[in-house]
């Protein structure tokens, strides 16, 4: 490798040409700024050389040539209707010859024509900006070359002041798709080239703030802030709330409110050179590694965290604020404290936010080089010293940019890199600049260039190791873990209680927070989410682009319901029968001033009482124990339960005054209510081809129950398949971490049903069958038992027992029954787990209530369509068709899971996009007695052996009734 001596500057290992050194971003300032975002002219060429440079000068007019069209700046032009997006995971999309690119190589030449406002002041100089650009940058302005750059989530100026005039600047950008910079590039994300970040011209006027450095540390022990803020010229800081006014250089010890993700205080201030005056905010705060554990303000930090990628479905990495401000503002809300700006820095304005309303924040440089594990590493530019300059200016661009945000408390190195000289060397330089925090790297434990120790994907029982481990070590994160591809992740509440009890394991950060799904439309107009593999890519990695808590538009999924209940920074638990629980405060810094508690008390669902408990202020880390009040008193019989709600006291920047942080339920005691049949038991009836039992018809040959009072039904029979989720599919890297592939090697996926005897006594008709798949001598003995007791009201009973037959040795997706109604039955009310889904280990945030959907509500809309929609505990279920009439199933011994949509399995397996999905005239019922866990294996570790579902012996149950008249009571629609 190397280059060679007529090396294009695209193809250089260099940081570039030209530009200003790297200083502290800040949005605000009483210097003049011109924003140079909107509409700017564009060519697309297909090679890097197939234009001259005669475009960046005053000559050339793009509007009467051809080949010229505009885009819109920030933005990618892949996004805008020129070439087209691509996405690998590890692989680079191009042969990998460091630094070398190909022939092909997108090139967008952009123009853009513009004046100084009439006021803008003369003198000083005037530097030009770019927040972002992807891969790499040539600028001119006027037609002088300024230089060139890497680094594409990195700031880069230029001083222009010379150059510019009053009117018609000619700002002209040629950008390349791949450079050698792209080799230090090779994230998990969509490949999008482009000026996708603001370009702005700032003034800088004489005696004008050429860097500054705010430090601004908290000593716990005594509660003083200590502050310093270094400025380039020196001047003056001005802290109104704190009553302080001081020179630059000078040290100023003052009482203060600490910054913590928690309490977010931030003092507002004002840094005045001769030149300019900015304002900015200091967060008093100090984070150090003590004793091999990470402390902020001395005491121990539990990240409750997530990995964040700048996304949005139609502009890419484009962000608006109001973007940004909802991801910060949806973690708050969902009890997240932490974001690792996987993998490169985001935009400033985000750290802003950070600040502000509250996240730890691990900065991550823009550096992966992962696609060299395809070539055995060879070749890894941070394991060769030529690359270590351009390394140096990435870590210095970040540290710089972003060194004054309380809310960074950790620098990243970058990811999936493997290791070498390059990263000792930005380790060393990050040490020597910023000495104050420490610095990550994802490696083993005796990493010399990282201050924790990190893994990703790491399972429980590793965890669990880690924790338990003697001796001196390194505080213990999981940057990634519980991969939140599709339906999941499962395992979650196993890791946090694995975090509570070490104290050296600190916690993590779930892969990852968004789907990076781009919308599209279908050829009839209807939207959804494309992924890799939909753009025509000759190498790509298909919708493991889809791996987030919020799905591409930033609903949230399932997954990230689960996780906020299972991250609550507020535990309840408790007695129901004794009447007293227990408020356990798991946050590491606030009290529990700000929350109130409310608890209702219901019977089967239906809330009986409710009021508030009031809340001592238990500090961070204490508990408290709290007596109930005496039950409500009801004559109503059935299940009882305290449900128990920490709401938020008042309002936050982050969500309203009552908005709920942390719950539980806790059963009571109360007099059941038995549903007792009133008859005897009677027999079938024969009559021709039908089978008549009580209020229910069977077809006589094959056992199928056909008819219950006026509801059809049809395809009644024992089911174990499910669409295989992508945590069942598992890592295509990794045979055998999900079991997809057994399932459908085995033939779960086409069971057939062999009828062996249709028996009828004098109390029940039994059909026995045995459910196998072609080419196996597997198989499940079921017998499926019906009953009626005979009394008018009495449900028609449904025992069904389940014996295998030969070695099974892999799990089944899921055992219970399946059934097929009318279409006119989308309307479901039930007793049980919701509002959302729930499998058996991402069930944590099901609350037992009652619930009403629609069908369609139901369903949960992953990208690639996949098993979705069970509802956990259900006691009873009405499937009706608005008027009341429908079919009602109560649970036997044991509750069951509930799904309901309006296509098949095999219909949901098949589908690879959503509008693949269409519905047909039948609403298609799952009553399942197990099903089996989700796990994480998409990228981690499978199901926990706790949540396999074994083929074993089985017996369930369920009584089933026609409903003719409104059911069982009206459905409550909690939030
Ligand atoms: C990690 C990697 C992430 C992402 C994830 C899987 O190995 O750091 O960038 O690829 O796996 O989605």
């Amino acid at each position: 490798m190397g280059n060679t001596p007529d090396s294009p500057y695209y193809a250089d290992v260099s940081p570039g040409r030209g530009t200003l050194p790297p200083r502290a971003w800040y949005a605000r300032s009483d210097a003049r700024r011109l924003i140079l975002d909107g509409s700017w002219h564009f060519r697309l060429s297909p090679t890097a050389e197939a234009h001259d440079a005669s475009f960046a000068g005053d000559g050339f007019d793009p509007g009467t040539d051809p080949g010229w069209h505009t885009v819109t700046v920030p933005g990618h032009w892949v996004l805008q209707g020129h070439g087209a997006p691509a996405y690998t995971n590890t692989r680079y999309p191009f042969p990998v010859d460091p630094p070398h690119v190909p022939d092909e190589n997108p090139t967008g030449d952009h123009r853009r024509v513009f004046d100084l406002p009439a006021d803008w002041p003369g003198g000083g100089g005037c530097v030009l900006r770019f927040d972002g650009v992807e891969s790499c940058a040539r600028v001119w302005l006027n037609g002088q070359e300024l230089g060139d750059f890497q680094g594409s989530r990195l700031p880069h100026e230029f001083e222009v002041g010379r150059l510019l005039r009053p009117r018609g600047n000619v700002l002209a950008v040629r950008v390349h798709q791949w450079s050698a910079g792209s080799y230090l590039e090779d994230q998990d994300m969509w490949w999008l080239p482009g000026i996708f970040r603001t370009v702005a011209l700032l003034h800088r006027p004489q005696g004008s703030v050429a860097d500054f450095t705010v430090h601004s540390a908290y000593d716990h022990r005594d509660g003083h802030g200590v502050l310093r803020v270094l400025s380039e010229p020196g001047g003056r800081v001005s802290v109104p709330g704190l009553g302080l006014e001081l020179e630059t250089g000078a040290t100023a010890r003052v009482p203060v409110e600490p910054w913590t993700a928690e309490t977010p205080r931030l003092y507002d201030a004002t840094l005045t050179t001769g030149g300019e005056s900015v304002p900015f905010r200091i967060g008093f705060r100090t984070v150090a590694v003590e004793d091999g554990v990470l402390r902020a303000n001395g005491r121990r930090l539990l990240f409750r965290g997530v990995n964040r990628h700048e996304f949005h479905p139609e502009t890419g990495r484009t962000l608006d604020e109001e973007t940004m401000r909802r991801d910060v503002v949806l973690m708050k809300q969902h009890n997240i404290n932490a974001v690792r700006t996987s993998h490169c820095p985001p935009h400033p304005a985000f750290l802003d936010l950070c600040d502000e309303l509250g996240l730890w924040v691990i900065d991550e440089c823009d550096l992966e080089t992962h696609g060299f594990t395809h070539v055995d590493w060879r070749g890894n530019p941070v394991d060769d010293e030529r690359w270590t300059p351009a390394l140096l200016d990435r870590a210095r661009r970040m540290v710089e940019r972003d060194k004054n945000h309380p809310s960074v408390v950790i620098w990243s190195l970058g990811n999936e890199c493997g290791s070498g000289s390059g990263l000792t060397a930005m380790a060393r330089w990050i040490r020597s600049r910023d000495p104050s925090r420490p610095i990550h790297y994802e490696n083993d434990y005796a990493y010399p260039d990282s201050d924790l120790h990190s893994r990703m994907y790491a399972s429980h029982a590793e965890v669990e190791e880690i924790g338990r481990r003697e001796g001196p070590a390194k505080p213990f994160i999981l940057c990634e873990y519980a991969h939140a591809m599709g339906n999941g992740p499962g395992g979650l509440s196993e890791y946090q209680r694995l975090f509570e009890a070490y104290e050296r394991c600190q916690g993590g950060f779930v892969w990852e927070w968004n789907d990076h799904g781009l919308l599209r439309h279908t050829e009839e107009g209807q939207p959804y989410f494309a992924y890799g593999g939909d753009f025509g890519e000759e190498v790509h990695d298909g919708n493991f682009v889809c791996d987030g808590l919020v799905f591409p538009d930033r609903t949230p999924s399932p997954g990230l319901v689960e996780y906020k209940k299972v991250i609550e920074p507020v535990r309840l638990t408790g007695d129901g029968a004794a009447g007293t629980v227990r408020v356990a405060n798991l946050h590491d810094f606030a009290d529990l001033t700000h929350l109130s508690l409310e608890w209702s008390y219901e019977v089967d669902g239906e809330a009986v009482g409710a009021g508030t408990l009031p809340l001592p202020a238990v500090p961070a880390g204490g508990s408290a124990e709290l007596a109930l009040p005496a039950p409500p008193s009801t004559d109503r019989h059935g299940e009882a339960m305290w449900t128990l709600r920490a709401v938020l006291a008042g309002d936050t920047s982050w969500a309203p005054g009552g908005h709920l942080v942390a719950w539980a339920q806790l059963p009571a005691p109360a007099p059941a209510r038995g549903r007792d049949e009133t008859g005897r038991g009677v027999a079938p009836h024969r009559d021709g081809q039908r089978l008549t039992l009580g209020p229910a018809v069977f077809d006589a040959a094959t056992g199928a129950l056909t008819r219950l009072g006026a509801v059809p039904v049809r395809g009644l029979r024992l089911d174990v398949w499910r669409a295989p989720t992508d945590n069942d599919e598992g890592a295509p890297w990794v045979p055998g971490s999900g079991p997809g592939a057994a399932w459908r090697e085995l033939g779960l996926h086409r069971m057939r049903h062999r009828v062996d005897a249709v028996e009828t006594d004098g109390e029940a008709l039994a059909v026995h069958s045995r459910i196998a798949p072609a080419a196996s001598d597997l198989a499940l003995r079921t017998v499926y038992r019906w009953s009626w007791a005979g009394g008018e009201r009495d449900p028609l009973r449904l025992i069904v027992t389940v014996e295998p037959e030969g070695e099974w040795d892999c799990p089944l997706p899921r055992l219970g029954v399946r059934l097929e109604l009318p279409a006119a039955y989308d309307q479901v009310r039930w007793f049980g787990g919701g509002p959302g889904e729930a499998y058996p280990d991402t069930r944590a945030a099901s609350v037992v209530g009652r619930w009403a959907s629609g069908v369609d509500a139901m369903q949960t809309p992953y990208v690639r369509p996949q098993e979705n929609g069970a509802r956990a505990d259900v006691r009873w279920t009405e499937l009706h068709d608005g008027t009341g009439a429908g079919l009602r199933v109560d649970a036997g011994e044991d509750h069951f899971w509930l799904t309901a949509r309006r296509w098949t399995d095999e219909a949901l397996d098949a589908a690879t996009h959503t509008p693949d999905l269409v519905p047909g005239d039948t609403v298609h019922v799952h009553l399942d007695h197990a099903q089996h866990g989700i796990g994480s294996a998409s990228c981690g570790p499978g199901v926990l052996p706790q949540h396999r579902l074994a083929a074993g012996p089985a017996r369930f149950s369920f009584t089933l009734s026609a409903l003719d008249t409104a059911g069982d009571g009206e459905a409550v629609i909690r939030p």
